[in-house]
């Protein structure tokens, strides 16, 4: 097993900045990460892991900031070709753009395509792990799953279920999404460092038929997450209604079919109702904000003090190609920015826990990824807090380290990524 020292300014989360203040997070200005084969072995100052670990090779990476690489919780994949398309809100967005695009992923080769061009992005833009959906068609798995594996990448996926409502080039059935979900997480749940995540899109494209079948192939795994979306935009809320007349709101569509639970991740939740956040509450569900997404198209401004304050489990996501951008430092950014809209803004430290043991919590993975902790997998980065001209002149005049970062969370881009680690092995970015 190699073991390699990696010297540098390090930042790692001992609680939530939430629950205790900024001061949870740990800032070693001369600070050390010992990575033994894929995981961190030990962590420190760097005199003392250097006197601890004398015949070791060392890597010093000098003013850089070691730090988790970014977990992105909710992703569309297959929707990078279409990103920064203009001028639609959801529904409309959906049918002019995304499901004509979609439909391309019966293709195997273009789905491989695809799922390289994506992990290219991500993984110069500093993010370590993520939560994607497919297509309907389990191509768009086999082919993501198989670039995460190549790369030793750990990732979550799944393929996307629809049997209404849609074109009909993408419409599967309640048997078939049972069929083949089950088929793909028997093949990738626990193949290498990716799990499946079972995947009904939203209420709008789904039977009641086709829900009850995903609750059922949940029941079965009970160990996979479920992934979809909630309360994202308001036409899309009335459109639930209608859809389902006895409903008691666009939560029970979901809880009707045992679509809830502690492993359920819903995307956006924007526009929740009371009972609907007492039942997230109660059932311990993950909720993910999407900012860039929830600005570009239009859909509102997520509650992020409010529901953490009242004990909701959040993390953070692109929402990529809703979202418009792969960056979560511009994710980041976004965020901040509704919370200001909001009257309540988030602290460095917390948009850094949100995007990193914030999504990794979401994903029920923060004993493996997600901070610098011994026995975590070295998914790992270094940040140059000095990364463009605009950046370094603000930067340099900060008195603490958080008045430092933030220019990077603001301005930063793939420019402020020098380095990406994945299960300890430097990636080319
Ligand atoms: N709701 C259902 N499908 C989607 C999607 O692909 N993107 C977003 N942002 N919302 C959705
Ligand atoms: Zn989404």
């Amino acid at each position: 097993m190699t073991n390699t020292l990696h010297l540098g300014r390090v930042l790692t989360f001992d609680g939530s900045p939430f629950d205790n203040g900024p001061d949870v997070a740990q800032y070693m200005r001369r600070g050390a990460i010992l990575v033994s084969g894929q995981h961190i072995s030990d962590i420190g100052e760097a005199d003392v892991l250097r006197a601890r670990h004398p015949n070791v090779e060392v890597q010093d990476h000098g003013d850089l900031l070691l730090m988790a690489g970014f977990v992105d919780s909710h992703v569309h994949y297959a929707q990078t070709g279409i990103i920064a398309s203009w001028g639609k809100r959801l529904i409309d967005w959906l049918n002019s753009y995304t499901f004509p695009e979609e439909a391309r992923f019966a293709d195997l080769e273009y789905a491989q395509t695809v799922a390289t061009t994506y992990l290219n992005l991500i993984i110069a833009n500093g993010t370590t792990s993520f939560c994607s959906y497919g297509t309907i068609h389990p191509a768009s798995i086999d082919a993501i799953f198989h670039a995460t594996r190549e790369r030793n990448m750990r990732a979550w996926a799944g393929k996307t279920a629809m049997d209404r409502n849609a074109p009909d080039n993408l419409i599967d059935t309640a048997q078939t999404a049972y069929d083949d979900s089950a088929k793909l997480l028997s093949h990738w749940h626990e193949n290498g460092r990716n799990r499946y995540v079972i995947t009904p899109r939203f209420s709008p494209t789904s039977t009641e038929s086709q829900l009850e079948a995903m609750g059922a192939l949940w029941a079965e795994h009970p160990d996979c997450l479920m992934q979809t979306h909630l309360s994202e935009q308001v036409e899309e809320i009335a459109w639930v209604q209608s859809l389902f007349p006895n409903a008691k709101d666009y939560l029970d569509t979901y809880e009707t079919y045992g679509l809830i639970g502690s492993r359920a991740l819903y995307g956006h939740a924007i526009h929740l109702e009371e009972r609907e956040k007492a039942r997230i509450l109660e059932t311990g569900a993950g909720l993910v904000h999407c900012p860039t997404s929830n600005t570009f198209i239009g859909s509102g401004l997520f509650d992020m003090k409010g529901l953490v304050g009242t004990g909701h489990r959040v993390g953070l996501a692109t929402d990529t190609g809703g979202g418009s951008s792969f960056s979560m430092l511009r994710t980041m950014a976004t965020a901040y920015e509704i919370s200001q809209l909001k009257g309540t803004p988030l602290h460095p430290a917390e948009l850094l826990w949100l995007s990193t043991v914030g999504s990794a919590k979401v994903l029920h993975a923060d004993t493996l990824i997600g901070n610098l902790s011994i026995g975590h997998e070295a998914d790992f980065i270094a940040l140059d807090l000095a990364s463009t001209p605009a950046i370094e002149q603000r930067s340099t005049r900060a008195e603490d380290i958080w008045e430092e970062i933030f220019p990077t969370i603001m301005m930063g881009d793939d420019r402020a990524i020098s380095q990406v680690w994945l299960a300890g092995t430097a990636q080319k970015v």
